[in-house]
């Protein structure tokens, strides 16, 4: 799991918030029309107290009818103008902010993209997807609304506070007798609610991690009648939501009483001096009727102050955790060439590799150590080792998915580490244990190994693949295969997965157990076209079967991370126990097997006689 720093104190919601501005930029000049705007209708709204004021100390107290319509007149015209002033702040902002949330989307998907498998290992995807979709569309709300209406309150707050001190400042002080107390308890609200936030926020994403595997895995789930304990999983993590949301709406709820409450009794206190100013004379009816109408204007932008506040909060936890991800480092290009490196001859060297996952145990042995292996130009090389060996790790680091931790690998003599990934994606082609298919047609699906594909080379390599199925499809090559491939067979799948691998012609190639899912005919099938397209390439092809080894001019065993015996199939036969176990399922040094009768020698009597150079 990736760190939460919600136990983090010391964050301020301004500094995240802050890290938003490079998005924001392009559009800011609206946004800043937008709050100027906004600001003037607010600030408009504080006018109808003063033509009240006119209209009790004049047209009223002089019994005028005509004053008091013209009086009615302007309160008409000014309700008009707050509207529309308020409606085009909206049209101002809709359309910019829909594009800030959009790039900010493209930005995150195009970061989760270039990370590190390695990255992807470690995040769950409904943290990752809970950040593109609900975390973007809170940052969006919070700039049409909490950002501007922070800055036109507190604009509207000052406006106002000047209003009621210029009509009377003994009354004006008692109103603002309540600020101390309420920025006290806001920056205490503030402080337990961004912790709240963040924790439902994280929830959310954990929630939705247990939707999309249930989804994904829904054959599971029904072949072994897991709705229940799925189910029984999710309400557990949805009650969980559920206590931190309402534990956010009781602190808003208890800011917001007193939010409400405080500014309430000072308006009532206010209210009492101020008839007994007027009765006393020092004070006309028309300044007390303007300035509680002042103050009760004022109630609204600083009641929704809490709120503002709670949903800037949440922004802020929003930001966050976007930049968790936005800030985690892509892959490294090019690292430097290792002037000292001596040259390496050609085809594709493995030089004292070693390999541990980044979020090992420190400590823990690599799981790949010393890996020393010369696959030469053309030559086909099957790597055999029981399961968990390592064999998947060693052929993920070819295309370079994980990067080694020691040693170097080299194409023809140069250090993919030095390699700029296009080229290495050019020269290597891959097919991996699970054949990953994309919600596309089949022809889309093939063409990802090489987007120039013609016609002829994607018929070929579908050929090599015999994934002659293909054309017996509804709609042949232009049929959609459904999300990951699923409305098609396992050995199709797989198929389909070989023929993308080997439709670039690539000069090596990669192929993790490419056949397991297929039957024995169809498998002697791909084998034979499989030959032809392997005499071209340097491959290195992961094999559990003799079958597959069969392809394979010799063949490197792989036992727990390290390479135990190079040589041909024949040879590690006779002198390997481990590989003869391997390849004949009888037991290690165990009775005798038809296949190894007279050649149950002991392990590694055939040397790695390939070195490193
Ligand atoms: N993403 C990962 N993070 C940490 N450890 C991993 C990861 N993937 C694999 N391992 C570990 O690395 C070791 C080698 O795994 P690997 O998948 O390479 O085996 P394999 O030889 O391909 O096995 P199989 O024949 O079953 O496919 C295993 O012990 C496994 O637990
Ligand atoms: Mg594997």
């Amino acid at each position: 799991m990736p760190e939460k720093p919600a136990e983090r104190t010391d964050r301020s919601a301004v500094r995240s918030l802050l890290r938003l501005w490079p998005y924001v930029r392009p559009v800011r000049l609206r946004l800043f029309t937008a709050a100027f705007v906004a600001i003037l209708a607010s600030c408009l709204s504080l006018v109808i107290p003063l033509i009240l004021k006119w209209m009790v100390d004049g047209p009223v107290a002089d019994r005028d009818p005509g004053g008091v319509w013209l009086g009615a007149l302007y309160l008409l015209l000014l309700g008009i103008a707050e509207a529309v002033l308020f409606g085009f702040r909206r049209w101002l902002v809709a359309r910019p902010l829909a594009g800030v949330e959009a790039s900010m989307r493209a930005d995150l998907y195009r970061h989760l993209q270039r990370l590190p498998v390695a990255f992807h290992d470690r995040w769950p995807s409904g943290q990752l997807l809970s950040r593109g979709t609900t975390d973007l569309m809170l940052l969006r709300m919070f700039l049409a609304f909490p950002l501007t209406f922070l800055v036109v309150n507190a604009a509207t707050i000052l406006v106002g506070f000047v209003i009621l001190f210029a009509q009377d400042w003994s009354l004006g002080l008692v109103l603002l007798a309540p600020a101390v107390p309420l920025i006290v308890l806001c920056s205490v609200f503030e402080t337990k609610y961004s912790l709240v936030a963040r924790k439902a926020q994280d929830q959310v994403g954990d929630l939705t991690t247990v939707v999309e595997e249930s989804v994904l895995g829904i054959r599971i789930v029904k072949g072994f009648g897991r709705h229940r304990s799925q189910a029984l999983a999710f309400r557990a993590l949805s009650q969980r939501l559920r206590t931190t949301e309402l534990g956010k709406a009781r602190l808003l709820a208890g800011i917001w009483a007193l939010i409400t409450a405080i500014p309430e009794l000072a308006i009532g206190a206010a209210l009492v001096l101020g008839t007994i100013q007027v009765a006393d004379g020092s004070l006309s009816a028309g300044t007390l009727v303007a300035f509680l109408s002042t103050a009760l204007a004022l109630r609204w932008p600083v009641e929704s102050i809490g709120f503002l506040l709670a949903m800037s909060q949440e922004s802020a936890t929003a930001t966050d955790r976007f930049f968790e991800v936005m800030d985690v480092a892509e892959e490294h290009g090019v690292a430097a060439a290792r002037a000292d490196a001596p040259d390496a001859p050609a085809g594709m060297v493995f030089e004292g590799v070693e390999f541990r996952y980044p979020d090992a145990e420190p400590g823990s042995p690599p799981v790949l150590a010393r890996i020393d292996l010369h696959v030469r130009p053309g030559e086909t090389m099957a790597l055999v080792g029981g399961t968990g060996s390592g064999k998947t790790t060693l052929t993920a680091l070819v295309p370079r998915l994980h990067e080694v931790t020691g040693g170097r690998i080299t194409l023809d003599g140069e250090d993919i580490a030095t390699m700029e990934r296009s080229r290495l994606r050019e020269l290597v082609s891959v097919a991996f244990e699970e054949p990953t298919l994309f919600s596309a047609t089949v022809g889309e699906n093939v063409r990802m190994g090489a987007e120039d594909a013609d016609e002829e080379q994607v018929r070929r390599a579908l050929a090599v693949a015999q994934a002659d199925f293909v054309h017996r499809l509804p709609q042949g090559l232009d049929t959609e295969v459904g999300e990951q491939g699923l409305s098609l067979s396992g050995g199709q799948r797989q198929r389909l997965a070989l023929a993308r691998a080997v439709v670039g012609q690539p000069r090596f190639l990669v192929l993790d157990d490419p056949l397991s899912a297929l039957d024995v005919h169809t498998e002697t099938l791909v084998e034979a076209a499989l030959r032809q397209v392997l005499e071209e390439t340097t491959a290195v092809v992961v094999a559990h079967r003799p079958s597959t080894v069969m392809l394979a001019d010799r063949v490197a065993l792989l036992s727990e991370g390290r390479i135990t015996a190079v040589g041909t199939h024949q040879e590690l036969l006779r002198s390997n126990a481990e590989y003869a176990w391997l390849m004949s399922g009888a037991e290690p040094g165990g009775g005798p097997d038809p296949l190894t009768t007279e050649t149950l020698a002991p392990a590694q009597q055939v040397p790695v006689e390939e070195g490193t150079r």
